[in-house]
């Protein structure tokens, strides 16, 4: 049976955890190779270590997103040992505690500290990723998927790098489907409204809290990980062959209010 993503090599970024370890599982279960990128070296090999006793091949890529050469040698790395480069998955982030100020309370420091992990990150994944997802006409597609945060469609609730950084993975992935449409690389951005993972650890656990998210989720619930990796999964696959430059809320209706 064709589980989706068969043999294909996914770069999933911020793969240590929460999403991007999902996401990581999603590519695998589908049949595909995840290449699992961050920072947090024992976040990579735990990882590696789910994909692998489901019988799935991973690669291990302890890096920086923000670090240029890292993310060069990474990518080559993957190319090198996987021999190809069907998909990226950008869920590497950073959510700040003094960004959370009045904009004009924010520093430059911890303004530049967000945009250059969650934006800056995202650009160079992008940019050394594109050479091998590029295709010949007729060629299999192959997909970029970009993780931003409902901080990219509102102006509520979030600091100002965070908000500013998920607006610009928002820009960045319509302009990446534009210009390389027409070379057979697909790009769709996902924005997760509240996930259960490490970054939001705790948040809801007050009886004020949870009150206030039932009434700001139609659903009624926070979303798991994988029900935001299983959308990213989706993207990956032909079934949303003839789907890009789309920026889709995955948020349990939260952006409908
Ligand atoms: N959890 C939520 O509610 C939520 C909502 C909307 C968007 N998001 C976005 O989803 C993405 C994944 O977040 P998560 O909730 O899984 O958080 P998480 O903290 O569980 O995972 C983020 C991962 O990114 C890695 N990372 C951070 N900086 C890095 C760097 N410079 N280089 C490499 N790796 C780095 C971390 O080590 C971590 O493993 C983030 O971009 C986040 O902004 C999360």
């Amino acid at each position: 049976m064709d589980r989706g993503l068969e043999d294909r090599v996914v770069l999933v970024t911020g793969g240590g955890s929460g999403i991007g370890r999902a996401t990581a599982l999603d590519v695998a279960a589908r049949g595909g190779v995840p290449a699992i990128l961050d920072r947090d070296a024992k976040g990579v090999t735990e990882t590696a270590a789910l994909v692998t006793a489901t019988g799935a091949h991973a690669l291990e890529l302890p890096a920086d997103v923000a670090d240029e050469d890292a993310m060069r040698d990474a990518i080559e790395r993957t190319v090198s040992e996987l021999g190809r480069l069907n998909g990226v998955v950008t869920a590497a982030g950073i959510f700040d505690g003094p960004d959370l100020q009045p904009l004009a309370d924010v520093t430059l420091e911890t303004f530049n500290r967000v945009l250059s992990i969650n934006l800056t990150g995202t650009f160079l994944a992008i940019k050394y990723a594109l050479p091998h997802l590029v295709r010949s006409e007729g060629g299999e597609r192959s997909s970029l998927v970009t993780i931003a945060s409902t901080a990219a469609l509102r102006g509520h609730g979030f600091g100002s790098g965070y908000t500013a950084s998920k607006g610009g993975v928002a820009a960045l992935t319509k302009l990446v489907a534009v210009q390389y449409g027409p070379h057979g690389v697909r790009a769709n951005c996902i924005c997760p409204g509240a996930v259960d993972t490490p970054m939001t650890n705790g948040a809801w656990d007050d009886d004020a809290s949870r009150a206030r998210m039932k009434r700001a989720i139609p659903l009624g619930v926070v979303a798991q990980a994988a029900e935001i990796a299983s959308v990213a999964g989706f993207l990956l696959s032909a079934d949303a062959n003839h789907v890009t430059g789309q920026v889709m809320a995955v948020d349990g209706g939260s952006t409908a209010i």
